[in-house]
This record gives C-alpha cells, sequence and structure tokens, in this order.
C-alpha cells in the first residue's frame, strides 16, 4: 500500500509562477524594469532543445524580456565568448544560461565562468559557487535544480534541519555538491554519496532526507528508505517499458516511485517533481538578478 505523499511539483511551481509574474509586473510599473533572460544553446540535442523552449515559454508567461541564441554544432569557442560578452553588456540583459551538455570542443569551464557574476542565473561561476559554500548567499546566485529541491524538502520539514541526517546521491557541480551546501546551510548533516561509496543502500537507509540525483532509472528502491523519510528524486531518466506486447519510452526517476512510496513520508514523482521546481527557480533567480542590477532587494 502506498502511503507517503506525492510531492507536487508542477503545482508549486505553478504558484510561485503566478507570483513571480506578479512580481515583474509590479517591478515594471514601479521601476520601469522588465527582466531578460538569454538563453544559448550550441548544437541540435533533443533534449537540450525541449528544455530551451520551456523555458522560453515559462519567461515569456512571465512577462521577461526572452532570447535565444542557437550556434551551430561546429561554433568555435571565440564565437561562443563574444556572444557571452555581448550580453554581458545588454543592460536589458539580465541573466544568461548556456545550455549544457557543450559538444565536446568547446571548454565548459572556460564558458561558463565567462558569464558575468550577476547575470549567472544556473550558480555556476566560481564567485556564486563560493559565496554558496561560504554562507553568503544574501547576492548570490544557487544553481536552480538544488534550489527547487530545497524549497520541497523545507515545505515539509521546515527551513531549520537540525539534528536531521541528509543523504545527497551524486557529486555533481549542477546538483550534488550545491545540494549538500544548501542542506548543510539549513543545519542538517549531509552525506555525499557516490558511484565509490561503500555500502550504499546502508548510508541512505539513516537518511531522514534523500537525494537522489544518479542518472540511474530506479536505482533506489523502497527497502533503502528510512521509515518517514522525504525523498526528492532528480534523475530524469527515458527507458522502454512494454505494456501489452508494444515497446513504449518513459520517464522515470532514479528513484522506484511506487516501493518507496510504501516507506517515505514524502516523495517528488518523474515526471512533474523536481523538473518544474527547476525551470521556475531559473525565473526567481532571472527576477532577482534584475532586481539586483537596479539596487533593490534580490
Ligand atoms: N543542462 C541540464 N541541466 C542544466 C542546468 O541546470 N543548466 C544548464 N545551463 N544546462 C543544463
Amino acid at each position: 500500500m502506498s502511503n507517503a505523499l506525492r510531492i507536487d511539483g508542477k503545482e508549486k511551481a505553478a504558484e510561485m509562477s503566478e507570483q513571480i509574474t506578479a512580481q515583474t509586473a509590479e517591478l515594471l510599473e514601479k521601476h520601469g524594469l522588465q527582466p531578460g533572460l538569454a538563453v544559448v544553446i550550441i548544437g541540435e540535442d533533443p533534449a537540450s532543445h525541449v528544455y530551451r523552449r520551456n523555458k522560453k515559454k515559462r519567461a515569456e508567461g512571465c512577462g521577461f524580456h526572452s532570447v535565444q541564441h542557437t550556434l551551430d554544432a561546429g561554433t568555435t569557442e571565440a564565437n561562443v565568448l563574444a556572444l557571452i560578452d555581448e550580453l554581458n553588456n545588454d543592460d536589458k540583459i539580465h541573466g544568461i544560461l548556456v545550455q549544457l551538455p557543450l559538444p565536446d570542443h568547446l571548454d565548459e569551464q572556460t564558458i561558463t565562468q565567462s558569464i558575468s557574476p550577476g547575470k549567472d542565473v544556473d550558480g555556476f561561476h566560481f564567485i556564486n559557487i563560493g559565496k554558496l559554500t561560504s554562507g553568503n548567499t544574501a547576492d548570490a546566485f544557487v544553481p536552480c535544480t538544488p534550489a527547487g529541491c530545497m524549497l520541497m524538502i523545507q515545505d515539509h520539514l521546515g527551513t531549520n534541519l537540525s539534528g536531521l541526517n541528509a543523504v545527497v546521491v551524486g557529486r555533481s557541480n549542477i546538483v550534488g555538491k550545491p545540494m549538500a551546501s544548501l542542506l548543510l546551510q539549513a543545519h542538517a548533516t549531509v552525506t555525499i554519496c557516490h558511484s565509490r561509496t561503500k555500502d550504499l543502500p546502508g548510508v541512505v537507509r539513516r537518511a531522514d532526507i534523500v537525494v537522489a540525483a544518479v542518472g540511474r532509472a530506479n536505482m533506489v528502491t523502497g527497502d533503502w528508505i528510512k521509515p518517514g523519510a522525504v525523498v526528492i528524486d532528480v534523475g530524469i531518466n527515458r527507458i522502454e517499458t512494454t505494456v501489452d506486447g508494444e515497446t513504449k519510452s518513459k520517464l522515470t526517476g532514479d528513484v522506484e516511485y511506487e516501493s518507496a512510496c510504501e516507506v517515505a513520508k514524502a516523495v517528488t514523482p518523474v515526471p512533474g517533481g523536481v523538473g518544474p521546481m527547476t525551470i521556475v527557480m531559473l525565473m526567481a533567480n532571472t527576477l532577482r538578478a534584475a532586481r539586483l542590477s537596479a539596487g533593490l532587494d534580490g
């Protein structure tokens, strides 16, 4: 029997989006300022273009100035850097995002570090990473996926996570590491696990909060979950399933949802959990960037 609460990221993202839309209208009316978001995408990766379209739709829905630049997969690093330089100097643009992954010949670090820290709505610049890890978040940009996960965790457990064990599975710069920093800042006791962790199920079983961000379909099963834990599933994996003899492709997370629900207090579904929150946090970061650029509170 399934006991857990389904954490509805889609609904929460829609509510937040309404608030951002209202705040954007107010910013325009009172200060003549319209938040501007530029999304740069290189090449034709279909999944990346789906994300790009979703970001554009949401940005326009919030009332932002939204621009998109699609560069050829074979474009040079100099071209990409020239475009970022132009956007860094464009007063109408407050947030810049270069969609990852990049084609192999482009250096991710050179490109992400060329974005002005004040327009780095992905939170990938070393200045923003340093601010987050040192706890100086007043004007830092926090990566969108962990920021969205944190809001969902706080909805269920409050803002003070003192005494709780949090286990983050995955050590990426985009999710695992910033997620651990946020949890630590909220006073959780944090463990980061990865492919070389010994007895991963045993470590996860001690967690009051589990964040799974490894990219392996259904890896975390119900027997890994501590009764009453809050489980956040960051994975978006496309798998093939057979329904009535027909092979179909479907999205699934890193957590086996049904079995986790038998044990956990609350679990995010895939799709409809973390994904919509990531996009709305990008809008929140862009609105914040616009406000901070005008000397207003972020
Ligand atoms: N590709 C997958 N997730 C992300 C993200 O959060 N930001 C960027 N720029 N690219 C991504």
